[in-house]
C-alpha cells in the first residue's frame, strides 16, 4: 500500500461531514466499517455521509437537470481528497458534466467524455461564463419570429408564439454552428435554452409537463393536457433564458470563473465511446470520477428527444450507441473494456472512483461486480464508499433490518493504480 493510500483510508475512516474536530490522530472511527467477500477476498465498505444529498448544495453553476446525474458533493469529495490544483480529472460518462465542472471550479484540468453529444452542449459553455449584460444584448440581436412553425407538431407543448420564438432561436443557433460562427455567448444561450425546453413550472418554455430531464412523447403530453384541462400559455423565451442565466451564475465567485475559464481553454470535451478514448494519452489522468449507465433502467434517448430536436441531433442514432445492457453479464463485458482503457490512461498512483447505485430495488449491487473488473484491469481496490443520508452516530441503526442504506445511496468503488489492494 502506498503512503498516500494509507492516509486516504485514515481520512475516510475519520471523516465527518459536519466537520466535528476531525483529527487524523484521533482514535475514533467516525465511519462505520463493514466487509464483503468477493472471489474469496475481503474488501472494506466505508459507510458514512461523505457528501450531502441535498438538492441545492454546491455551486449554482451545477443546477441543470440531467437524468441520473450525481450531486456535486460526490466528485468534490474525491477531487479535494485525491488531487491538487493543476492535476487532471476525467469523466468517461460525463452526462451534464458534474465531475468536469466541479473539477474546473477547483482549478483542476479536465477531460469530459460522453457518447451523447448533448453532454458537451450542456457542459462546455459553463466553463466560459458570460457577463449577464452580454447575454441580454445577444438575445436582443437575435430576430425571433413569433409566426413560424416547427417541422414537427409541438402544439401540445408550446403556445404558437412561443413555438415561433423557439424555432427562430433554433434556426439561428444551428446556422451559426453550421457556419462555424458559434461563439461562447451562442453556446451559453444554446445550453440554457436546452435546459428550459420543457418542465413542470413557469420557468420553462412549455406548458406543465414532467420535469425537464424526462421529456414525454407528444401523445403523452396531449393526455396530460386533457387530464389537467390545460392549454399552453405564451412564454417569453428571452426572459426565461435571462432568468436562468442569472440563477446559474448567482453564487459563482470571481476566482471560480477564472478557474473554469482556464480549465475550459485547456479542457478536452469528447463524445466517444468510453471504451475507445484514443484521444487520451497513456498515464495522463490523476483521477477519474464517474457513474456509468446502469443496465437498462434509464432510457436516455427517450428522455432527451426534445433536447435532441432543438440541437439538430439525431436521437435515434445516438440511442443506438448508448450502452443499454439487459443483463449484468452484458454490462460487465462493456465495463471491463472501460476499465482496461481507464488503466491505460491513469497515472501511476492515480485513482478511479466508480459510482454505481443499487439497481432493481437493491437486489443487484453493481459495486460487487465492479471490484473484479477493476482488479482484472490492474488496479488495486481501496474499498467501497457507501454514502448514506441516514447515517447517524448511533451505530445500531446499521442493522440490516433497520436500514438498507436509504434510497439515495451512492456506492463508489475506489481504485488506485499501484498500491496494495484488497485492504481489509
Ligand atoms: C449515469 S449517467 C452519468 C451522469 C453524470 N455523472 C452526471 O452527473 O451528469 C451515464 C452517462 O453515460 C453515457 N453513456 C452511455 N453509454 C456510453 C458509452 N458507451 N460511452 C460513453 N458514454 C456513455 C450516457 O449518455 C449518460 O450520459
Amino acid at each position: 500500500m502506498t503512503v498516500k493510500c494509507d492516509e486516504v483510508i485514515q481520512y475516510i475512516k475519520k471523516f465527518s461531514l459536519k466537520g466535528q474536530n476531525i483529527s487524523l490522530h484521533e482514535d475514533i472511527s467516525k465511519t462505520k466499517l463493514d466487509h464483503i467477500l468477493i472471489d474469496g477476498k475481503r474488501y472494506t465498505q466505508f459507510i458514512n455521509e461523505f457528501w450531502s444529498s441535498k438538492q441545492r448544495q454546491g455551486s449554482s453553476i451545477h443546477e441543470i437537470s440531467y437524468r441520473a446525474c450525481f450531486k456535486p458533493g460526490l466528485p468534490n469529495f474525491f477531487i479535494e481528497l485525491l488531487t491538487e490544483e493543476g492535476d487532471t480529472v476525467y469523466d468517461p460518462f460525463s452526462g451534464r458534466g458534474t465531475t468536469a465542472v466541479e473539477a474546473g471550479l477547483l482549478g483542476r484540468n479536465i477531460i469530459s467524455n460522453d457518447i451523447n453529444p448533448l453532454s458537451k452542449i450542456l457542459t462546455k459553455p459553463r466553463f466560459f461564463i458570460p457577463k449577464f449584460k452580454d447575454v441580454k444584448e445577444r438575445l436582443c440581436q437575435i430576430h425571433l419570429d413569433t409566426k413560424i412553425k416547427a417541422d414537427l407538431d409541438l402544439s401540445m407543448f408550446y403556445h404558437p408564439k412561443t413555438e415561433g420564438e423557439l424555432v427562430s432561436l433554433r434556426h439561428y443557433l444551428n446556422e451559426r454552428q453550421n457556419n462555424n460562427e458559434e461563439d461562447n455567448l451562442d453556446a451559453w444561450i444554446r445550453m440554457v435554452a436546452t435546459t428550459r425546453l420543457a418542465g413542470h413550472s413557469k420557468g420553462f418554455f412549455s406548458v406543465y409537463t414532467l420535469p425537464p430531464n424526462q421529456a414525454v412523447s407528444q401523445e403523452r403530453q396531449i393526455k396530460i393536457n386533457c387530464e389537467r384541462n390545460q392549454k399552453p400559455e405564451y412564454r417569453d423565451i428571452r426572459k426565461l433564458i435571462l432568468r436562468k442565466s442569472r440563477s446559474l451564475i448567482r453564487n459563482v465567485k470571481d476566482q471560480e470563473i477564472e478557474n473554469l475559464y482556464n480549465a475550459g481553454i485547456k479542457g478536452v470535451f469528447m463524445d466517444a465511446d468510453a471504451r475507445e478514448t484514443y484521444f487520451i494519452e497513456d498515464e495522463t489522468v490523476d483521477l477519474t470520477v464517474t457513474s456509468p449507465p446502469f443496465l437498462d433502467v434509464v432510457q436516455y434517448h427517450k428522455d432527451n428527444w426534445l433536447r435532441c430536436w432543438f440541437n439538430a441531433i439525431n436521437s435515434e442514432q445516438v440511442s443506438k450507441k448508448i450502452t443499454m445492457s439487459r443483463t449484468v453479464e452484458d454490462w460487465c463485458a462493456v465495463m471491463q473494456d472501460v476499465f482496461y482503457e481507464l488503466y491505460r490512461i491513469t497515472k501511476k498512483d492515480g485513482w478511479v472512483a466508480f459510482e454505481v447505485g443499487e439497481v432493481r430495488g437493491g437486489k443487484i449491487k453493481l459495486d460487487e461486480y465492479v471490484v473484479p473488473l477493476g482488479i482484472n484491469a490492474g488496479f488495486s481496490c481501496v474499498g467501497i464508499l457507501i454514502n448514506s443520508q441516514e447515517f447517524t452516530k448511533t451505530s445500531n441503526i446499521w442493522g440490516v433490518k433497520n436500514n438498507n442504506y436509504g434510497t439515495n445511496t451512492n456506492r463508489v468503488v475506489l481504485f488506485v493504480k499501484g498500491g496494495g489492494g484488497g485492504i481489509s
